[in-house]
């Protein structure tokens, strides 16, 4: 990950940073656990996890003093190694109790990042990973000053967050969740080259993790004398750990075979010893359903999270219903010739096959490829630079602009009002409401609600991962184990949804610089800014969100200037390293420049793979007509819009 770049951008301004950041952290951090930890219990604290904290305080120090004393480099690999182990055996705790410092300063990636809650500031590189480039890299052109400061911040997070832990120590039931948010870790980023990006130890250390997790069950009192399955799960723990001790090459680890051998049953008996405690579910609202027996199962994800309309709920599928015709009607636009669905087609996922579609006056294109919708709502924020925040909004955008369905709200409302049959379709869906149900509010609930039902979670590969063993072949499993392994695909396109939305709970966006080209065979870069137009931010130039990539059989052309036109492209495009073909560097890439030195065979296994994530799903869900209108010339409209 650019690692050079990262050094060259350490500068003498971090010093200074260690005591703001300090109230900083407090502060956040504070926020996060009044929230996550509601009714405390009086409980003991976990001995185990305990004396583990003290032991990576002294790996610490141990790594601090042998830079101090100017030790061999092995003595400070050695105690950095040492420090990983017991950080990984903290590392379900760690992430749980402070979230916020293991992203940004225990284990974050070693790239500058940008938070919006704590203030849209830009956070310097610290932790793990950046100690990592220092100690197994040869760039000395770092001062030993500044590699101590680093230690330093390193040990006064994990000493800040085991006073935490002690403060509010978590309640059973907090604990399980804790355990599966890591097994969703361990298959999701830690494996699939989140961190270790020099040393490549991942495998060997979720070795560490395991007995980690095995340490924070036997803590509590309550597992050790009602949990009956805690024998199979320990007897599962030292299977896996027995197959990871076998098989620790990262690059030809069998990723899927480890899932769903190893971890799958794991997580399903965390859940059964959960149910045998009679444990009550947390308060707090997840994207994602921890009381699911099944990992990645169709209801493990949370459809309504990311929705503020929620709580009008009285007829959601009668809103679908509605949705689903508005969706299809070219009704919404100035001339009544363009529907949302001139646009997203829902033989191509919701997507087309041109780089770039027609303006609304035909004059030129929009500025951008046209995304697809299939799980549309599992995210957090829309459109390539993340500009909405609501399903909602984006309809009323989209609905407004100029350049695409040009409408104005009354105009629509005032149409729509000549149609019986709507008048209907408005009632069933917001109840109550009699004539005056058709606002342009329900316009865009009942399409946003539309929208919340275009999932898609039923490919060869969901089947394979819920049980199917011949649901992939041989090529299409070495695919995924390339993807999510060697190819680092699988770093910024998360299991399982393949998008950016950032595993184990699922509740952000990720924003990434890729580089992508003009074209795949030119050297320029593509002059579309990204995300930086929003956040205004000097990291975010070129940023764009990350896709899903299921479903990219019917996809293409790709990327958001659609110059792409097949998966070759694409992968070849990644194998050079992004825009390293250009001369001069972009300045934020957040792809490694490097080269990914696949073999032909290994493209090949990864559009393989890539092409087992279809499945058609709402191919033909297009209404068979639309409903009829008073005025007859609207009665001609066609479905689905004339462009
Ligand atoms: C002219 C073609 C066109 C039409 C018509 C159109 N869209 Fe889009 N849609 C796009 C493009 C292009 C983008 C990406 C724009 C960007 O990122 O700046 C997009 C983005 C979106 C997104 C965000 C997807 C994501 O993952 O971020 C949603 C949702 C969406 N459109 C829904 C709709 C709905 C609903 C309608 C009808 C009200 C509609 N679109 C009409 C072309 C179109
Ligand atoms: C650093 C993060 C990152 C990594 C690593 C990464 N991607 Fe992407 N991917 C993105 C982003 C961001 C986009 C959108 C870029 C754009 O629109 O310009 C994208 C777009 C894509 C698309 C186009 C999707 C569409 O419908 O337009 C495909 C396909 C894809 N990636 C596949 C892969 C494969 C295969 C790999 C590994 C060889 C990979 N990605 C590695 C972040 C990443």
């Amino acid at each position: 990950m650019g690692i050079q770049k990262l050094l060259s951008s350490l500068s003498s301004k971090n010093k200074r940073l260690l005591c703001i950041a300090g109230i900083h952290f407090i502060a956040i951090e504070g926020i996060l656990l009044s929230f996550s930890f509601i009714g405390i219990q009086p409980q003991n604290a976990n001995v185990i996890i305990d004396t583990h904290f003290g032991k990576l305080i002294e790996n610490i120090d141990s790594l601090e003093k042998s830079v101090v004393e100017n030790r061999p480099i092995a003595q400070k690999q050695f105690y950095y190694t040492l420090s990983r182990k017991n950080y990984k055996y903290l590392e379900t705790v760690i992430e749980y109790v402070s979230p916020f410092f293991a992203k940004y300063y225990i284990n974050g990636p070693p790239i500058r990042k940008h938070d919006i809650e704590s203030g849209n500031k830009v956070i310097e590189p610290h932790g793990f990973q950046l100690l990592e480039t220092f100690f197994f890299t040869d760039n000395s052109s770092l001062s030993k000053e500044e590699m101590i400061y680093e230690i330093r911040i390193l040990r006064e997070t994990i000493v800040q967050t085991r006073k935490k832990y002690k403060s509010v120590i978590p309640r059973t039931e907090q604990y399980f969740d804790m355990i599966q948010m890591e097994l969703v870790r361990i298959i999701s980023l830690n494996i699939n080259g989140y961190d270790c990006a020099i040393t490549k130890e991942n495998i060997q250390e979720t070795t560490f993790i395991f007995d980690g997790l095995l340490g924070v069950l036997e803590g509590i009192e309550e597992v050790r004398a009602k949990g009956r399955s805690l024998p199979k799960i320990k007897n599962l723990i030292t299977d896996s750990k027995k197959y990871l001790s076998l098989n620790k090459e990262y690059d030809t680890f069998n990723r899927l075979y480890f899932i769903t051998n190893y971890v799958k049953p794991l997580y399903s008996f965390v859940q059964k010893l959960r149910d045998e405690l009679q444990l009550s579910s947390t308060p707090v609202n997840y994207a994602i359903n921890f009381n699911e027996n099944n990992l990645f199962d169709e209801t493990f994800f949370n459809r309504y999270f990311f929705s503020i309309n929620i709580s009008d709920s009285t007829n959601i599928l009668a809103q679908a219903e509605l949705g689903k015709n508005l969706f299809f009607d070219p009704i919404l636009s100035g001339n009544n010739k363009r529907a949302c669905a001139s646009c997203h087609k829902p033989e191509f996922a919701f997507s087309d096959t041109i780089n770039k579609n027609f303006e609304y006056n035909r004059s030129g294109f929009v500025k951008r490829n046209t995304p697809a919708l299939l799980n549309v709502m599992y995210q957090k924020s829309f459109f390539y630079d993340g500009r909405s925040l609501q399903l909602e909004d984006q309809v009323s955008d989209v609905l407004h602009a100029k350049n695409e369905m040009n409408s104005i709200p009354a105009e629509i409302v005032d149409k729509l009002r000549q149609s019986d049959e709507y008048k209907i379709l408005f009632k069933k869906a917001f109840k109550g409401k009699a004539d005056t149900a058709i606002t342009f509010y329900a316009v865009l609930k009942s399409i946003s609600e539309f929208e919340k039902t275009l999932v898609s979670l039923n490919s060869k590969f969901d089947k394979y991962i819920k049980g199917d063993k011949k649901a992939l072949n041989q090529n299409e499993i070495n695919g995924y184990n390339i993807f999510a392994g060697k190819a680092l695909c699988g770093s910024c396109h998360f299991l399982p949804l393949f998008n950016g939305l950032v595993p184990p709970i699922y509740n952000d966006n990720e924003f990434e610089v890729i580089g992508t080209l003009k074209d795949p065979n030119s050297n320029e870069l593509d002059p579309d800014s990204g995300r930086i137009l929003i956040t205004k931010k000097n990291i975010h130039a070129f940023s764009f969100k990350t896709p899903s990539i299921r479903n990219v059989e019917s996809t293409f052309p790709y990327m958001h200037n659609g110059a792409y036109r097949t998966l070759e492209q694409v992968i070849e495009f990644y194998n050079k390293g992004g825009s390293s073909v250009i001369k001069q560097k972009i300045e934020h890439q957040t792809l490694p420049f490097d080269s990914l030195q696949l073999s032909v065979k290994e493209k090949q296994d990864i559009k393989y793979f890539l092409l087992s994530l279809s499945d058609n799903a709402h191919k033909n869900i297009a209404p068979k007509k639309l409903p009829k209108i008073k005025d007859p010339i609207l009665n001609e409209r066609k479905i689905g819009g004339e462009y």
